[in-house]
């Protein structure tokens, strides 16, 4: 099953209890999968978004689970503390993380999926004996930093050879794609083996944001054919 996971970045972040709403499902229609959280401490990346604050009061005004997406220094010292403000999954980046074993076993321990993100330049293969320990890998498919930036092609590659290696190692998790998802791309990701897609500008661009998650989960799943379970 393709998960799409509408990225609060795009949204009126003077509304956010009403930009979650506008994803939830309703009456049987499924919705959002997750709500994908963009945290940027304008050291990682040159752009600055949110903190603990702001995920503590987003998990209280939806019952979508959040994906927070940490683009930020020190992963190490501040991950564990989304957690504990409420976040479903924490994404931490392979460049940031000082151990990355130990994050990714605090996140679990302290109820969380653990996850590890992967900027364009940065290859899988250093971190394939790693895989066991998290439950989701995000391939970058823009430079982290801001929405609305173009797909990088150039990025499929990576996408088909981290499915080949959780395919190898028989793993149960997940793989997320980041960056300038839209219908016109969703279909190469999802042909290469990612599962979870989170989609910024193309989900609260359009008019009706919940019939957008509806329609890249179609095109994901058509493309991604039978074969593959998610
Ligand atoms: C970029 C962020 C993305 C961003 C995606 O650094 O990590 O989550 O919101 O936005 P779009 O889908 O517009 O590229
Ligand atoms: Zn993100």
């Amino acid at each position: 099953m393709a998960q799409i996971n509408p990225s609060i970045l795009s949204a009126d972040f003077a509304r956010l209890a009403e930009e979650a709403r506008r994803v939830e499902g309703s009456d049987g229609v499924a919705g959002a999968d997750w709500l994908h959280v963009d945290v940027m401490d304008n050291h990682f990346v040159p752009n600055l978004t949110l903190g603990p604050p702001v995920v503590e009061s987003l998990r209280r005004a939806t019952d979508i689970p959040l994906d927070c997406h940490l683009m930020i220094e020190e992963p190490d010292r501040w991950a564990p503390g989304y957690v504990e403000a409420g976040a479903g999954s924490v994404t931490f980046h392979a460049e940031a993380a000082a151990a990355p074993v130990r994050l990714a076993r605090e996140i679990r321990a302290k109820g969380a999926r653990a996850s590890m993100a992967l900027k364009p330049a940065t290859p899988i293969e250093p971190y394939e004996d790693l895989l066991p320990e998290l439950d989701m890998l995000l391939v970058m498919t823009v430079e982290p930093g801001f929405g609305g930036q173009a797909f990088l092609d150039i990025m499929l590659p990576k996408i088909r050879r981290t499915r080949q290696l959780i395919d190898k190692h028989g793993l149960e998790m997940w793989l997320q794609v980041d960056g300038g998802v839209s219908a016109s791309t969703i279909e190469r990701c999802a042909e290469a083996g990612a599962d979870v897609f989170v989609a910024g500008s193309a989900v609260y661009g359009a008019e009706d944001p919940a019939a957008a998650v509806r329609a890249l989960r179609r095109q994901a799943e058509e493309a991604a054919g039978p074969g593959r379970e998610g």
